[in-house]
């Protein structure tokens, strides 16, 4: 959009821009800041215009995207300019990705590059490795607090190791997700020892207060994110001899984004990630961004604002890279996270279905889909171009945030349905056969949240205990309904690093002093390569699981209407043990797969003469998983317990 004052401002810019800028061969780089700069001058203007050197910072932010675009491989911008055209490159069916530990999965960055045939093995083609950066000895938040935003923890590797794993991932077709973790850096970064050692420039970077008179007034009402190991959101620093802000953990520092300063600074190093082969970041926390007193500090708009910005410097220097919002918040705050508009103000293209997530863990402990049928109703439709990550568990723990109207809907009452589940996933409900760990549990308000690994979850450490075949058959069954559910949803599948491999919870964190206070390292497994060997071996558990998921991440990819173009419908139907959903071709209407799944541990039946034109037209039907017609008797389709089906008529 031409206008003006934006226009004016940046003639000047680039009237003073430096020589060294000046002399680039910059085409594709000014048709971008060109398109953008109307957005990115307003909303800097609206996060920093009351700033005196408001038109000094304009200048930096524009050399930052420039000397960045300077410094971008030739080949990743031509992989922009291909993925500009593709734009829709990341709703495909074709995605299916894995999060992990480089340590725990390949003990250093190199080991993790020697395992890629793993990847090509299964079908995985995004692998999100969690935070490798420099963090302070022990306690480091699983690598979410960093101390040196370019440097690698040197315990797995190097730089040069983690671009030639991007180089070697790229070879291979598989895309590469890092973190940047935005909102926080540990209390070893530059910049806090800068602060502490008395500069104000850096301790501008952070909230710190001389006194508790301000800290008290955000106390109440910012809820306590750890309240465990980390109560309240502030922590004495006693080499500053101020009190600093650390919405976290009390080595985890909150970033001041009212400073315009941090802002480039985050910039600069999200273009650093993206120049050094990254094709998706995953922006941490994002909804802690902005911090306003008498609120909740989260979900703030300047959040979003700030968002918005980061999205439209970088479509400028790296338009190839896309963002993933790290926001796990109600279901009405996380639809925000991808943007208002489109293309005017886009956020990030993905985010994380903490929703589905949650909804898919209350199905298992009530074994019906009451809720999970209302919650799927009530969640917003996302913007086009946009798409979900769905996942069922990932390495941190399962937060209950179910809407409480939704709960109520299911006639359920809220505090006492999280309280089942709490007790029934920790295993103290009699019925139970899960393994969890509580988390994050607070005395004052009564919350929790659970931790554990999917397989401990589903029951399968109970039934292996207890030699109970029967109930190892039902952990599998429900292991890989689950996986059927975020394959087929639409969005990106995100499968969490060893439970393919029917992964139990590892205690051995216990041991560690900087770990036993948290129990999400139960679930951040070091993965046992003899053990899994057993996937090869039929009959195996590892075999079991790992070869059904196998085959259906290679029908996934072939289901063309799995791609996500907001192109689901939910079904009602009568029978609440039941989950169906159809998916279908946006242009082709005729093309249409028809999802169902079961969480009961008994078998249940579905009158397919009620599901509309959703029943099928002709026969014969078939469930394209398992390339089987499925019993029907008399127009019901029967499904046994935990099982699912991804129907069409062929
Ligand atoms: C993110 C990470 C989590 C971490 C938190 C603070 O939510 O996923 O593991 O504890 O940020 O950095
Ligand atoms: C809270 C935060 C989330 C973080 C998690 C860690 O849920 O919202 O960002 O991952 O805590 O437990």
């Amino acid at each position: 959009m031409y206008e003006q004052v934006s226009h004016t401002l940046l003639n000047d810019i680039l009237n003073r821009i430096k020589p060294e800028i000046s002399e680039q061969d910059l085409r594709h780089f000014y048709t971008r800041l060109g398109a953008n700069f109307y957005g990115i001058h307003s909303l800097f203007q609206r996060l920093y215009g009351d700033q005196e050197d408001f038109v000094e910072q304009a200048q930096r932010l524009v050399e930052t995207m420039a000397q960045q675009y300077i410094k971008r491989p030739e080949n990743l911008r031509q992989l922009d300019l291909v993925r500009e055209k593709d734009y829709n490159w990341f709703l495909s069916q074709e995605l299916v990705g894995m999060a992990l530990y480089c340590k725990g999965f390949g003990g250093t960055v190199r080991g993790l590059e020697e395992r890629l045939n793993y990847f090509q093995e299964l079908g995985i083609n995004l692998v999100h490795v969690m935070p490798i950066l420099r963090c302070p000895e022990g306690s480091s938040d699983g690598g979410y607090a960093v101390s040196d935003f370019r440097e690698i923890n040197p315990d797995i590797g190097t730089l040069e190791d983690v671009q030639q794993l991007a180089v070697s991932m790229r070879e291979r077709g598989i895309l590469l997700v890092l973190d940047v973790v935005v909102n926080h850096t540990s209390n070893k970064h530059f910049w806090a020892t800068r602060a502490k050692a008395g500069e104000k420039k850096y301790q501008d970077y952070y909230y710190t207060f001389e006194n508790r008179n301000v800290p008290d007034m955000f106390e109440q009402s910012m809820p306590e994110i750890f309240p465990e190991t980390a109560p309240g959101n502030f922590t004495w620093d006693e080499e500053m001899g101020r009190w600093v802000m650390t919405v976290f953990n009390d080595f985890q520092w909150d970033l001041n984004y009212s400073n315009p300063s941090v802002f480039i600074e985050m910039l600069n190093i999200i273009l650093f990630w993206a120049n050094q082969g990254a094709d998706i970041l995953r922006l941490d926390a994002v909804a802690f961004l902005w911090k306003k007193i008498g609120s909740t500090c989260q979900n703030e708009r300047e959040a979003h604002l700030i968002l918005q910005l980061l999205k439209d410097c970088c479509q400028v220097t790296a338009p190839g890279v896309v963002f993933i919002a790290e926001a796990i918040v109600a279901p009405l705050e996380v639809i925000k996270y991808f943007g208002e508009d489109a293309v005017i103000a886009k956020e990030c293209e993905i985010a994380y279905n903490a929703t589905f997530m949650a909804l898919l863990w209350d199905a298992v402990a009530t074994k019906n889909a009451r809720l999970l049928n209302q919650g799927i109703r009530s969640l917003p439709v996302k913007l086009e171009r946009a798409t979900w990550l769905n996942y069922i568990r990932c390495h941190d723990d399962i937060g209950l945030g179910f809407d409480d109207r939704d709960i109520l809907s299911c006639d359920y009452e809220p505090l006492k349905h999280r309280r089942f589940l709490i007790d029934y996933f920790t295993g103290k409900f009699d019925d139970s056969h899960a393994r969890g760990v509580p988390f994050g549990q607070n005395s004052r308000t009564g919350d929790s949240r659970i931790s554990g690994s999917l397989a401990s979850l589903a029951g399968l450490e109970y039934a292996i205990e207890t030699d109970d075949n029967e109930a190892i058959d039902d952990a599998i069954r429900l292991i890989l309904l689950l996986h059927s559910m975020i394959l087929s949803f639409g969005g990106i599948p995100l499968l969490y690093y060893g439970d393919e491999l029917g992964t139990l919870n590892d205690d051995s964190y216990k041991e560690d002093p900087f770990k036993k206070g948290d129990t999400r390292w139960v679930h951040r497994p070091s993965i046992d390569w003899d053990r899994a060997e057993g996937r090869n071996t039929p009959g195996t558990i590892e075999y079991r699981i790992y070869s059904a998921l196998k085959r259906m991440i290679a029908v996934r990819k072939e289901i063309e209407v799995f791609a996500d173009f907001n192109n689901r419908e939910l079904i009602e139907v009568e029978n609440p043990h039941l989950f169906v959903f159809g998916r279908y071709h946006p242009q082709r209407p005729n093309e249409q797969v028809l999802v169902v799944a079961n969480f009961s541990d008994k078998p249940q039946y579905l009158n397919l003469e009620n599901i509309g034109s959703w029943g099928p037209q002709h026969r014969p039907l078939v469930d394209l998983y398992r390339g089987e017609t499925p019993d029907i008797f008399n127009e019901n389709l029967v499904i046994p317990e935990f099982c699912f089906y991804w129907l069409s008529e062929r």
